[in-house]
């Protein structure tokens, strides 16, 4: 880890995804090998790789879920946006429904107000899925420090991220 990285050093994922390599983060930046240049994360998810190697000079943050990137782009340009957004939120099953229900019905929103709703669709859903409500408590607020480090970890990349390409459209 480049010690100039400070309060960057090993940041979390922000967010609860399925298939997130949690566990497995360790094992994989081992891997890497000594100098990466260019750093592309094809299958973004909730991003525990990236925020887990060193940072480097070209990273890029991809995933053809429209909402997820949202949610990084707002958490790297908007952080404090987001969180207001996050404030005072409500976790019931009625609020699941209603927020994913947006989502359904496609309803425009601005980008703060999608990657909020989006962020509380996620908590509130049962295994992180958005499909069903989870009925266990969550409290948004405790989500607020690891937005802000994964701010911080993102702010830093020294080139600008690009969004939201279809891995194999954007390959070809
Ligand atoms: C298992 S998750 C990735 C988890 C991530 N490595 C982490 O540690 O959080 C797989 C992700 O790939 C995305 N995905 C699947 N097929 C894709 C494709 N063809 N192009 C871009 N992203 C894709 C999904 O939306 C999902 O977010």
């Amino acid at each position: 880890m480049n010690p100039s990285w400070g309060a960057c050093d090993r940041v979390k994922a922000f967010v609860p995804w399925t298939g997130g390599k949690m566990k497995l983060r360790d094992e994989i930046v081992a891997r890497f090998p000594p100098k990466v240049s260019r750093y592309v994360e094809v299958f973004g998810g909730a991003g525990w790789v990236l925020f887990h190697k060193d940072p480097g000079p070209f990273e890029v943050y991809n995933d053809f879920n429209g909402n997820l990137v949202n949610l990084f782009n707002v958490v790297k340009h908007k952080p404090e946006q987001l969180l207001r957004r996050l404030d005072w939120c409500l976790n019931s099953r009625e609020e699941f429904e209603l927020t994913k229900d947006l989502f359904n019905r496609k309803v425009k929103m601005s980008s703060v107000t999608r990657a909020a709703n989006f962020f509380r669709l996620i908590r509130m859903s049962y295994g992180s899925k958005c499909v069903s409500f989870s009925a266990q408590s969550c409290d948004l607020e405790r989500s607020f420090p690891a937005i802000r480090a994964a701010h911080q970890r993102l702010k830093n990349a020294l080139h600008p991220m690009t969004w939201n390409k279809h891995f194999s459209a954007a390959s070809s």
